[in-house]
């Protein structure tokens, strides 16, 4: 298996203010002379500060609660995340039910500090606490011929007044390459600032992939299966044209309808400017090997 990843990236890293502004000057003086979409090793360290609890909390996707971004602090309260049970199958030694307290008793706990950027061209910095996904992976022991990782999310219209409308084929369905699901980066996360993570961010436990735009991040997962299939993703099912299985965070290859070359920091307050979007959110030097020899652009 991958070597565990070193965390680069914790508080003690977070720029102070005067040097951040210092930071963006230059990047504004990159764009002046049309070097701005580079990414030097400066502009991964830009403008790293997490966002607040607050932004990180009531400003999300989770269509299950409705579409608009404040609809999930509104009504994902009403989901039950205790008891929470994670069924693992297919192509695994040890499938089964299990149990989220006896899966976090297993597994290591710790901070990631990962930029997070989404389909619409909007990024936060998270300090997420989570667990690797590979740990859990090996714990159900992956079979040989285990190609794909499928996810599901929990599907309660009881619970998720949003399931009612048709807007995404229900339950909301995520998929990850094995090799991408495996690699250190890749964490199921179950907390924000050390707390558990808000049912609006995926309680109790939700996938985060820090390369690959915000949508494969599935959240409140009930079901994990190893498969030798590329597994259906409900965003690919609803609009094929527009997002594929990879959904690699890429400036060079757009949107249909939008560029995805720069984006704009959630609360970045009255300065807030368009930042330029980093190949692999940033973390090429990590990932870019997955991909040796593909056509990111036929691969989307
Ligand atoms: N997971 C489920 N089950 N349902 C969703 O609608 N939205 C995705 C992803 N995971 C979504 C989901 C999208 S589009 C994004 S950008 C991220 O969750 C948002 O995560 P956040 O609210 O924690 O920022």
């Amino acid at each position: 298996m991958a070597h565990r990843w070193t965390n680069t990236l914790t508080h003690a890293d977070i720029t102070p203010e005067a040097a951040f502004l210092n930071r963006r000057q230059v990047m504004a003086g990159l764009a002046g002379i049309g070097l701005a979409g580079m990414a030097t090793p400066g502009a991964a360290q830009e403008a790293l500060e997490p966002n607040t609890w607050e932004e990180i909390t009531s400003y999300n996707n989770f269509y299950e609660f409705g579409t608009r971004k404040d609809d999930p602090a509104k009504y994902a309260g009403a989901l039950t995340t205790e008891p929470w049970s994670i069924k693992i199958d297919g192509l695994v030694d040890r499938p089964g039910d299990y149990d989220f307290k006896d899966i976090m008793s297993e597994m290591t706990v710790e901070e990631r500090i990962y930029r997070f950027r989404c389909v619409e061209a909007w990024s936060m910095v998270i300090p997420w606490n989570g667990f690797e996904l590979a740990d859990l992976l090996n714990m159900a022991g992956v079979q040989e011929g285990a190609k794909y990782v499928a996810f599901q999310t929990a599907l309660r219209p009881d619970e998720m007044p949003g399931v009612q409308f048709p807007v995404l084929d229900w339950p909301y369905r995520e998929g990850l390459r094995l090799d991408e699901a495996m690699h250190p980066l890749t964490i199921m996360a179950t907390g924000i600032y050390d707390r558990p993570i808000p049912n609006q961010n995926g309680a109790p436990l939700r996938l985060v992939v820090p390369w690959k735009y915000g949508f494969k991040s599935i959240k409140s997962i009930v079901r994990v299966t190893l498969t030798d299939q590329e597994p259906a993703t409900s965003w690919n099912m609803s609009i094929p044209s527009e997002y594929g299985f990879y959904s690699n965070v890429n400036p060079k290859v757009n949107h249909p309808r939008w560029s995805q070359a720069s984006e704009r920091r959630v609360g970045g307050g009255l300065f807030a400017k368009r930042v330029p979007t980093l190949m692999f959110n940033g973390y090429e030097e990590e990932v870019a090997g997955l991909y040796e020899g593909m056509d990111l652009a036929k691969y989307y």
